[in-house]
């Protein structure tokens, strides 16, 4: 790292990661020249050797503008750490962070850098949420994924940012070499590297519009979303739990929602009152409770599978004998939580709070037993770690 900006250093450094972003590189860098044509300023496209030979193209670019270098990586790879590479080489009094592929707002970052060099805020994040910001056109599913991530992000890390997954911020050289130190380069959560970590950083929010992404394709994945999760959660907890178990946990609670909307599936669909002489264990009622739970199982082994466990996923026919595990598994943790409850029922324990407060802990502690208890079981056994040498 560059400890101290030379006297002629650019006001800023624009950073933009690159992987396979050939088609929106001259596009990229004639709007970023234009928007900071006022201020001296230098592009520093970090491209991890793209197969589309992004690099190349940047560099051809380069020849006639003076502004951009290029950073083209061998051995390393990923978007955090592109950034940081990036960061390590830049000149600029700020260093701004931008995507390569037109869906930050290139006219907002004059401001931004403004806000940096005033003093007012030590960074400055290009938000899609605050006033005048929009995430434009997403699918529900990304808003989705983005709203639970954010969420997240702002009750375990208690981080003051509206859009905390934002890819576009500008902080100051100090508080770069401020935090340098800690930043683990891993993912697409830079900017938490910075917020998350130092919480004395003072933060400030410029809105713009997302927008679509014209040429190339997205690398952002269920894999990254994952290791979103996992991370969020280490820079939270640590080594205090593990972070699979959040991960399971999570999923667990996504259970309880199908397991409702199945409930609700189940009424609508009014099944046919079986006969069985049995009683009225085989009410309508209760099957409905039962294709509720089952629903819940089978979303909950998938997610799982392609989530919690993914680096142990059972695929093609092999689905089908971890869904065995999974089921029975589940089965024995309703068992479970059965008897824990019904122990503690008679053993009386907490009755100090009354009847009706009393049965709803002594559930809650049972299905917190029952929890863990399959969390024990689904990691020895379905999703046992295969031992690799
Ligand atoms: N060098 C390098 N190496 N660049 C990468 C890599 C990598 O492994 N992966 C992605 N990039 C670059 C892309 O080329 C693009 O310029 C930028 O990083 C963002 O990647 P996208 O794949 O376009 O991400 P996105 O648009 O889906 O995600 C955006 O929103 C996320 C939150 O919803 C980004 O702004 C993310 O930073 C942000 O977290
Ligand atoms: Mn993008």
């Amino acid at each position: 790292m560059i400890d101290d900006s030379p006297v002629d250093a650019p006001v800023v450094s624009v950073i933009t990661p690159t992987f396979n972003e050939a088609a929106n590189i001259p596009e990229l860098l004639d709007r970023l020249d234009a928007a900071l044509d006022e201020m001296p300023h230098e592009i520093i496209v970090v491209d991890d050797d793209s197969p589309d030979r992004t690099w190349e193209i940047a560099e051809k670019e380069g020849e006639h503008r003076p502004s951009v270098r290029v950073l083209r990586r061998f051995a390393e790879r990923g978007l955090s750490s592109a950034v940081v590479s990036g960061m390590e080489i830049a000149r600029g009094q700020t260093l701004a962070v931008m995507d390569a592929d037109l869906q930050h707002d290139e006219s907002v970052l004059p401001e931004m850098v403004a806000l940096v060099r005033s003093g007012r805020a030590d960074v400055c994040v290009g938000t899609r949420s605050a006033s005048g910001g929009s995430y434009g056109e997403w699918s529900l599913g990304r808003r989705l994924v983005s709203w639970v991530a954010t969420l997240l992000a702002r009750l375990l890390l208690r981080v003051p940012l509206t859009d905390p997954m934002s890819g576009y911020f500008v902080v100051s050289r100090d508080a770069f070499r401020r935090c340098a130190p800690d930043i683990n380069p891993k993912g697409f959560k830079i900017l938490l590297e910075f917020v998350g970590r130092h919480k004395e950083l003072a933060v400030a929010e410029v809105g713009y519009t997302f927008r679509p992404r014209l040429h190339g394709e997205t690398k952002l994945s269920p894999s990254v979303i994952r290791a979103y999760l996992l991370a969020i959660f280490e820079m939270r907890f640590g080594r205090l739990v593990s972070p699979q178990f959040f991960l399971y946990a999570l999923v667990g609670a996504s259970g309880v929602i199908v397991n409702l909307v199945g409930f609700g599936i189940g009424e609508l669909l009014d099944f046919p009152r079986i006969d069985t002489g049995l009683g009225p264990r085989f009410d309508p009622l209760y099957i409905s409770v039962v294709f509720g739970i089952q629903l819940s199982i089978i979303s909950n082994y998938l997610l799982n599978n392609y989530f919690t466990f993914f680096e142990e996923r059972y695929r093609g026919v092999r689905l089908l004998w971890g869904f065995v595990l999974f089921e029975l598994i589940s089965i024995f943790g309703v068992v479970i939580q059965v008897s824990v409850f019904q122990f503690l029922q008679n053993a009386g324990f907490l009755s100090l709070l009354g009847s009706t407060l009393g049965k709803y802990a002594n559930n809650a502690i049972a299905i917190l037993v029952a929890l863990v208890s399959n969390y024990f079981l689904n990691t020895n056994y379905t999703w046992r770690r295969r031992a690799t040498g």
